[in-house]
């Protein structure tokens, strides 16, 4: 864990000392153009909100929290976010939580299909990665998607990741999550 070298392109394997490292980046990157809230921002919103929806789950809580590293790895482009998020916390905080950020995307696609308005809703940035990220999903795949003993779990991350861009909002810090984090390792 964490012996991988400099965080960069491959950022597989990070300890929890390097996702918070990464995580805490996040404070010098805006969301999007204009807003004022930052990666950071966003991620404590997630973990926030989730925490209100599923106390116990400290996994789904720990997803919320890592669940857009990916978009602070250098290198990494937008449709390729979930899939280096997941294979960056893999190892030090399991599979299921790395499965539930590789689904994070998956979940809007899902959304989108599934449920009358909730595309209207998206921010502006989501709605601008989703037609690089597969567009609405297909009936196939969203049964598929449904079959997935994760799936409600994804679902509860994905209304968080939409809902965690509040301007302004305080939240617990990142120092908060660090006990839990390396309570999963
Ligand atoms: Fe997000």
């Amino acid at each position: 864990m964490g012996d991988n070298g400099p965080v960069g392109e491959s950022a597989t394997g990070l300890g929890v000392g390097e996702i918070v490292d990464l995580l805490a980046t996040g404070a010098a990157r805006p969301l999007r153009d204009g807003s004022s809230v930052s990666q950071l921002d966003h991620a404590l919103q997630t973990a926030a909100l989730l925490e209100r929806e599923a106390p116990d789950d400290r996994e789904l809580l720990a997803a919320g929290l890592v669940h857009d590293i990916g978009h602070l790895v250098p290198g990494v482009g937008d449709d390729a976010h979930a899939g280096a998020a997941a294979e960056a916390v893999r190892a030090a905080l399991g599979d299921r939580v790395a499965d539930l950020v590789a689904l994070h995307v998956q979940a809007k696609r899902y959304l989108v299909a599934t449920e009358p308005g909730y595309g209207a809703e998206l921010a502006s940035d989501s709605v601008a990665s989703l037609a690089n990220q597969g567009g609405s999903m297909s009936p196939d795949e969203v049964a598929a998607f449904g079959a997935l003993p994760l799936a409600p779990a994804a679902v509860a991350l994905r209304r968080a990741d939409d809902s965690g861009k509040v301007e302004g909002l305080v939240v617990r810090d990142l120092g908060h999550w660090v006990p839990l984090l390396q309570g999963l390792s």
